[in-house]
């Protein structure tokens, strides 16, 4: 289990670039086993969560080839819970391979431990779709001779129901519409991805999308977007420490949220199409935030944010519409002199001057794990981060891009 040691109130100076988003990278491999020829996926991340996602591609029968070329050679429509443990986003195989075999089962399936993570709206997609589905145990059983477009109002615009059900109306017969679909940049290059393979869907970043069936598809080439949490999470971890840092590669109409916010807590920010530079020093004024689905505050933003304010001169509010309950990093934060408050979806942070190096233990939630860095960056003396691997599952090559800015951080495998 590695291990980061970090000697923090330094402040961070220089630039860095993004990767490729994971957020996009996850779906769009996953989204390899409609086509129907080579898929060529670019700028993929090297991440453990990546690593997971080719797995399960063999594991159905895929070739995942050098530079993430992938051939749809698929044999086998049934995910075993090892693989679906290990990867929420599994459940948007169910409609493609229901489309292709007719039958397509999983596990429960697994991801970062963030409170409450129901399947009821891919079921209830799949069922409107004509699926019977089975659950038993475990093990959730899907059949279908074929599927039927049909109208879906998902009840949250959740990023995980649009992705598969703008995949399962690609290859169902005629027309399906998604109402109150997720508006995310990853669902528009999902479509993207998609309409480059001869699929036909409209409507990708609105709150409506149709999507026409089709009878066969070809191969598609893709570049992934950059990874906006990652460049969030770069730009949190420099205003906590303080400092200079631009992030290249950073889209900052994909960011306007972070950036607004960034801004009424007191960073200077220069924003240039395919660049953010944020400056700052001293104690972060107070801000309140709210997460929403794109283009809201972002949840996967909302820890790290709340280890930045952790110092802010004043009383903060954070309510976490998405995930209410994702506040479980909160009493590992206490450790280092914080002082949060957790009611039922939303935390009252009370800024204090300043945060003391503590012994931290990461669970295994990646934001979370994010969160705790970016305070021991904040905090005078040394802290120990124990479990950091969780980092490895979204931030490539964290540690190495945080010391080129000059950070004390050293790392134990
Ligand atoms: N929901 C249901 N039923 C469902 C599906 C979702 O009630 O069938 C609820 C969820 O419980 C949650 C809300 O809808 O309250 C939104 O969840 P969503 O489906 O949008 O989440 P997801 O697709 O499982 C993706 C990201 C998450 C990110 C969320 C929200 C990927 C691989 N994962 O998850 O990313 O937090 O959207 O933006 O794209 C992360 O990167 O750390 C991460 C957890």
């Amino acid at each position: 289990m590695a291990t980061y040691t970090i000697r923090g109130g330094r402040p961070l100076h220089g630039r860095l670039s993004v990767s490729g988003a994971k957020n996009a990278a996850i779906p769009i491999l996953l989204a390899s086993t409609v086509a129907g020829g080579t898929c060529a996926v670019r700028n993929v991340p090297e991440l453990s969560d990546v690593a997971a996602v080719a797995d399960l591609l063999r594991h159905l029968g895929a070739r995942v080839g050098p530079g993430y070329t992938i051939e749809p050679t698929l044999t086998t429509s049934a995910i075993p819970a090892a693989l679906a443990g290990r990867l929420r986003m599994s459940v948007i195989l169910l409609g493609p391979l229901l489309a292709r075999f007719g039958e397509a089962s999983t596990a429960s399936p697994g991801g970062c431990d963030i409170g409450d993570r129901p399947i009821d709206f891919h079921l209830a997609g799949l069922r409107a779709m004509g699926a019977r589905i089975e659950e038993a145990g475990d093990r959730i059983v899907c059949r279908a001779d074929r599927l039927r477009g049909a109208e879906i109002a998902l009840p949250m615009p959740s990023v995980g129901a649009t992705h598969h059900m703008m995949l399962a109306g690609t290859l169902a017969d005629g027309m399906t519409v998604i109402r109150n679909a997720a508006r995310e940049p990853e669902v528009v290059q999902l479509a993207d991805f998609l309409n480059a393979m001869g699929a036909r869907i409209a409507g990708a970043g609105t709150p409506t999308v149709l999507i026409h069936g089709v009878t066969g598809l070809g191969g598609a080439d893709l570049t992934l977007i950059p990874d906006r949490i990652e460049a969030g999470t770069y730009l949190l971890a420099a205003a906590a420490a303080g400092g200079d840092v631009t992030v290249d590669g950073a889209r900052p109409d994909h960011l306007a949220a972070l950036l607004e916010v960034l801004g009424r807590g007191g960073c200077d920010l220069a924003v240039a199409p395919g660049a953010v530079r944020l400056r700052a020093s001293g104690r972060p004024q107070p801000v309140d935030i709210t997460t929403d689905p794109f283009p809201g505050f972002p949840t996967d933003l909302q820890s790290p944010a709340l280890a930045w304010l952790l110092r802010a001169t004043g009383t903060c509010r954070i309510v976490d519409t998405v995930f209410p309950d994702r506040f479980g990093v909160v009493g590992e934060l206490g450790k280092l002199g914080a002082q949060v408050q957790i009611e039922p979806g939303y935390a009252t942070i009370t800024g204090v001057p300043g945060l003391r190096g503590a012994t931290l233990k990461a669970a295994p939630d990646l934001r979370g794990a994010a969160a705790l860095l970016i305070a021991a960056l904040a905090a005078d003396g040394e802290s120990t981060i124990g479990g950091a691997d969780a980092l490895a599952r979204g931030y490539q090559c964290l540690d190495q891009r945080l010391r080129a800015l000059g950070a004390d951080i050293a790392t134990r495998a």
